[in-house]
């Protein structure tokens, strides 16, 4: 490394000493991606030099201007089937396969030397003659510029079709390049020496294409590091993996610990558990509209929100039926409010982390995963009140003939709570030794 390094820098000192390359360069694993921006074209127009660079047990790699598919422009790369490498300049739609850009407004890009593949690596060279000024995801070479980045692993694509179809990939990165600190002195093919060695054109970027030293050990330079904040795919799986365990396991669990238990603190107790951790997953959720410019503009983050603010009511229903409980021993309008109020939110939330999912172009499984989940627990939902409903009816021998279990009228009659004051939730015990209600 050091000494292709060495050879490299030597080479392109001696034959060009103002032309060593300033690229910028982020790395994940054995992919990188790089950038680099002529003096000439930091003005606002020009041409930018970009390399993509990784092992061919991928299918495709890509890089895309913006921070979410739907604000990018995407180069995707793949082998071409004759050593050489496809470059595919796609614009980014939200969350589908991107195909072609092939209007008249497409970025111009063309593969340089040092593209190819090279035993098991497959590099990319290319310049983009109008990245700057492109009708969606122009890149900006002042400053920080953000770039996301996705690969698919699986059989070489063997293409040269710019429209090849490819798989949904199974990694993505987010990050921001300073491009300030890619200026480059003369606008031609960074990432080759002008001697054109093989070695430079194959090591991917870090080492070769980096000249001002040791950065070899590290994954990226000019990266614009983030450190108090997480990369937003990684914050988007945080909100959602938050806010699904609180819709769909807390929130349930908690509720049917209500009945079951028939103890007013720990029902409590846990919802409140809930109901906090919700407002943590709220908290990521704005965040990542924020930095996906969804904002409040999708179904998502705005049902999202009216239900998350929506919720601030429960505990305060819960309180008041409470307390109007233990004092007239029976449900009042705010108890069944607190109940239908309850289990409607928790639905539409359960319904909107599927809207989440879409919305984030989760992978089929997880979407059925998280249905399948959801389903199991309406289901024992159902199921533990209507056998702690049909036990409390037959324990309190009330109610006459109704003995349906689960008919709608009688989920919700007032029945025993009216009729068993001391025995308000079915539970033997818990009016009378002051642990109930
Ligand atoms: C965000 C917080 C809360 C949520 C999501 C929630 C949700 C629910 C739900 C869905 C039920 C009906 C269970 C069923 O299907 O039978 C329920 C029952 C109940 N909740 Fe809450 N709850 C919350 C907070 C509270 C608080 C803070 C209290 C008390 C101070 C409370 C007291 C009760 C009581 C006493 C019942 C039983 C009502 C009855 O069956 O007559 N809840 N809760
Ligand atoms: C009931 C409340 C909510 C639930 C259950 C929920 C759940 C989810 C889930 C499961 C995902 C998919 C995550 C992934 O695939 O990694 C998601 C994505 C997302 N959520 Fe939520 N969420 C809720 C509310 C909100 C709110 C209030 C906002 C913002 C104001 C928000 C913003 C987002 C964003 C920006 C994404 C990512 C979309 C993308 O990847 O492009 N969510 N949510
Ligand atoms: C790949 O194509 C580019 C552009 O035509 C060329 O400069 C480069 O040398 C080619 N690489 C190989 C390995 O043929
Ligand atoms: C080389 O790496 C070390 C440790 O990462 C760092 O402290 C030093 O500044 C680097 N030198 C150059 C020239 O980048």
């Amino acid at each position: 490394m050091r000494s292709t390094f060495t050879t490299a820098a030597l080479s392109a000192l001696t034959l060009n000493t103002i032309a060593v390359a300033e690229s910028v360069t982020k790395c994940s694993g054995d992919i990188c991606f790089s950038a680099a921006v002529p003096t000439t074209s930091s003005s606002g127009n020009g041409n930018l030099y970009f390399q993509i660079s990784g092992p061919t047990s991928y299918t495709w790699l890509a890089l895309g201007s913006g921070d979410s598919m739907a604000s990018s422009y995407m180069f995707v790369m793949y082998t071409d089937g004759s050593g050489n490498v496809t470059i595919s300049p796609r614009l980014g739609t939200n969350h589908q396969m991107p195909s072609e850009d092939t209007s008249s407004s497409a970025a111009k890009v063309t593969l340089l030397a040092g593209s190819g593949v090279n035993g098991d690596t497959m590099v990319a060279n290319f310049v983009c003659s109008n990245c700057q000024s492109l009708s969606k995801g122009s890149v900006s070479a002042s400053g920080s510029s953000d770039f996301i980045a996705a690969w698919k692993s699986g059989p070489a694509l063997d293409s040269s079709d710019k429209d090849a179809a490819i798989a949904e990939h199974d990694s993505h990165t987010a990050w921001a390049f300073n491009l300030q600190q890619a200026t480059i002195s003369s606008d031609a093919n960074p990432f080759v020496a002008s001697g054109g060695s093989n070695d430079n054109s194959g090591s991917g970027s870090g080492s070769g294409s980096s000249g001002s030293g040791n950065n070899s050990g590290s994954s990226s330079s000019g990266v614009i590091e983030d450190t108090s904040n997480m990369d937003t795919p990684k914050l988007i799986a945080a909100h959602g993996v938050v806010m699904a365990i609180t819709f769909v396991i807390l929130y349930p669990i908690g509720s049917i610990l209500m009945p079951m238990l028939s103890n007013w603190v720990v029902h409590a107790m846990f919802q409140t558990v809930a109901f906090l951790l919700m407002w943590a997953g709220f908290a990521l959720g704005v965040i990542s509209a924020h930095r996906t410019k969804y904002d409040f503009t999708v179904t998502h983050t705005l049902l999202g929100t009216v239900v998350v603010c929506l919720m601030v009511l429960q505990p305060a229903l819960g309180w008041v039926h409470h307390t109007h409980f233990v004092k007239h021993q029976k449900r009042s309008v705010v108890s069944y409010a607190h109940i239908a109020y309850g289990r409607s939110l928790m639905l539409l939330g359960v319904i909107n982390g599927g809207l989440g999912l879409q919305l984030a172009g989760a992978p089929g499984r997880l979407v059925v995963a998280y249905a399948v989940v959801s389903a199991v627990i309406g289901v024992l939902y159902a199921a533990i009140k209507l056998t702690t409903s049909f036990r409390k009816r037959r324990g309190g021998g009330a109610n006459g003939g109704s003995k349906i279990p689960g008919r709608r009228g009688d989920k919700y009659a007032a029945g025993q709570e009216v009729e068993m004051p001391h025995r308000p939730y079915g539970n033997g015990n818990a009016g009378q030794n002051g642990h109930g209600y």
